[in-house]
């Protein structure tokens, strides 16, 4: 057994905030022992990343760019992925499979506002498995919208399993384009809480022509206006109950133009107030849904941003307010999580094993999720 060679796995994810294409090799070792030997973001070209911003605007419609963003970056995650594999010094052949999320282009889950629900990713996965010569896994949420569920959050059940040591009532909150909580349990349940930094990205874009704010140092330099904070809380998705999702189709600056009763504001006090409202639609849904948290450990780019960790840890009246860490105070790289996710969602697969969590994603049962496309 000991000179069995690994059983390794190749994540990938470009996220909401289309920042990058996240990788991760993963080791499924004995007994699903879970390690991530190497992770990387790696950048997207320019014009890809511009033409994929493009398809997520809801306003744009364009079948053509659909299909040529699809090859292009299913050609882009191919080549990447090799060139990852040789700095990684790790020989195609002993990679097991790949799982490939793809970029979402469009999440449009079910709902009374949504008769047919439907959610798109892109990257096609058999150009991935053409240019790599590696078995590959794609397309890993619509089984589970097949099966009545949202298709997402996916990642819950991979928290429960990187993040079972720690002791005490457990949330761990991604804080992606989109924010989503897993709260550890049996069953692990989650969902989308609502933005993540979608619309503090957006503002910085628009305002200071930079990704995003570094350390939210902007956000702090600018006061909350907490009455635009409560009026962006009253839109019903956040009282809405789970199972739900959501993404950049809903949350976007369309959505916060319409409440900004001042558009004369000053652009660094609604940074400040977006801000607010990231951490504050994250307490509220703990609050609500998970009373219990003891211990809440913060993943995804946002756990970067101080200024929102300040506003996340800042002790509220009348609650007890869990203790706040981010995955790399519990032992975890932040950076590797969603990436190795995937590669964790090919194991499963080619294990025909469940990916989904129906507690989580509200499907009917639990489903072996993604299609194969072998090498
Ligand atoms: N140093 C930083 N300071 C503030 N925010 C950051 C920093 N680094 C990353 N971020 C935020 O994290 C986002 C990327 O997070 P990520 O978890 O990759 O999201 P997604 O899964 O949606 O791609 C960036 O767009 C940015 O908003
Ligand atoms: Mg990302």
């Amino acid at each position: 057994m000991a000179n069995e060679s690994p059983d390794l796995y190749l994540g990938c994810i470009s996220g909401t905030s289309v920042d990058g294409l996240d990788v991760a090799l993963l080791e499924v070792a004995a007994h699903e022992r879970l390690l991530v030997h190497h992770a990387e973001t790696i950048t997207l070209p320019a014009d890809l990343q511009a033409n994929l911003l493009q398809l997520a605007d809801p306003a744009q419609d364009s079948l053509d760019l659909l299909g040529q963003c699809d090859s292009t970056l299913g050609e882009f995650i191919g080549h990447a992925l090799l060139e990852f594999l040789a700095r990684v010094e790790t020989p195609a052949k002993q990679i097991t499979a790949i799982g490939s999320h793809g970029q979402t282009v469009r999440h449009r889950p079910p709902g009374p506002q949504q008769p047919s629900s439907f959610t798109t990713q892109i990257g096609d996965p058999n150009r991935i498995a053409e240019i790599t010569g590696i078995t590959t896994v794609a397309d890993f949420r619509r089984r589970d919208l097949a099966a009545g569920g949202h298709g997402a959050p996916l990642a819950p059940p991979f928290h429960e399993a990187l993040f079972s040591h720690i002791e005490g009532h457990v949330v761990v909150l991604n804080v992606g384009g989109i924010s989503n909580i897993s709260v550890l349990g049996s069953p692990t349940t989650g969902f989308d809480t609502g933005p993540g930094n979608c619309l503090m990205d957006s503002w910085t874009q628009r305002h200071l022509q930079q990704p995003y704010d570094e350390n939210g140092i902007w956000a702090a330099a600018g006061e909350v206006d907490n009455s635009l904070v409560q009026t962006c809380l009253d839109d019903p998705y956040f009282a809405s109950e789970p199972p739900k999702s959501t993404g950049r189709e809903y949350f976007n600056l369309a959505w916060l133009e319409a409440l900004l009763k001042t558009p004369e504001a000053a652009p660094n006090d609604v940074q400040a107030t977006l801000c607010e409202l990231t951490a504050a639609c994250n307490r509220l849904a703990i609050q609500r849904w998970a009373p219990q948290t003891s211990q809440l450990i913060v993943c995804g780019g946002g756990r970067l941003n101080g200024e929102l960790l300040r506003r996340l840890t800042a002790p509220r009246e009348g609650c007890n307010a869990p203790q706040v860490q981010t995955s790399e105070d519990v032992g975890v790289d932040g950076d590797s999580i969603e990436a190795a996710l995937f590669a964790w969602l090919a194991h499963r697969a080619l294990q025909r094993l469940p990916g989904n969590e129906p507690a989580v994603t509200g499907a009917m049962g639990h489903r072996v999720l993604g299609g194969i496309y072998p090498a």
